[in-house]
């Protein structure tokens, strides 16, 4: 099976930036892109994802997009709880699970993002957060990809050791057998083999590095050997 490459570029990036991909990826298979909501809709030959949704299905809230919005303009993938939105929106597990069931009921594949901080993975509680993540956060759904992120790997040029991430996703594979699971903090193009290369990390979600069309584009050759 190919492995994926998830782009979040987060509040970053251009139509530039879009027509390149276009022009570096355009109708390849196994990659998502995440730009902001604004350029959705200004790309037939990219697989667009979003990076949020609303809550709610409609109604009075300005500024806000829902599910069914984004169905409606044929995107089919929506990242969910990254850890950014936690972080700085205050999203908590019973919220992302919230936008996660409304992704589902529009036909949208939520990609949930659950992980920990660097004071849990400090004190050995990386499993327990995940647990507690998995039980609180996914809708009981197989139409469902999980994303773990590290809080302290992103954008922080740290990552966890193979060792640590093969383990880690050997026990979500346990918890998740047909899911679909990536793997995202500091992912570049010096690492990217490496951890494609790990057993149960069915591909990669990237931040800083999607936002460097040759490092991209040297991670998506990565994920297209890799097996
Ligand atoms: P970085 O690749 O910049 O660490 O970001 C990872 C991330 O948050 C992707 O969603």
């Amino acid at each position: 099976m190919k492995k994926w490459v998830v782009a979040n570029w987060k509040m970053n990036g251009s139509l530039q930036l879009l027509q390149d991909y276009q022009q570096a990826f355009g109708n390849s298979e196994n990659l998502i892109v995440c730009p902001p909501t604004v350029y959705l809709n200004q790309s037939t030959m990219l697989t667009l994802g979003a990076q949020n949704i609303n809550e709610h299905p409609k109604g009075a809230f300005t500024g806000e997009i829902s599910a069914s919005m984004l169905a409606d303009v044929g995107i089919k993938y929506c990242l969910v709880g990254h850890s950014e939105r936690r972080q700085h929106f205050g999203e908590a597990n019973d919220l992302v699970r919230e936008k996660a069931e409304l992704c589902l009921g529009n036909s949208i594949t939520p990609i949930i993002c659950i992980g920990e901080t660097l004071e849990q993975y400090q004190a050995g509680k990386t499993l327990e957060i995940l647990r507690t993540q998995l039980k609180e956060c996914l809708p009981d759904s197989k139409d469902l990809w999980v994303a773990y992120e590290p809080v302290w790997a992103i954008g922080t040029g740290l990552t966890p050791t193979t060792e640590e991430i093969l383990s880690t996703h050997a026990f979500l594979r346990e918890k998740l057998s047909t899911v679909t699971l990536l793997y995202g903090g500091s992912v570049n193009e010096n690492n990217a083999e490496s951890i494609l290369g790990i057993p149960n990390v069915d591909g990669v979600l990237v931040g800083g590095a999607c936002l460097d069309i040759d490092k991209i584009q040297l991670i998506y050759q990565t994920s297209a050997s890799a097996n």
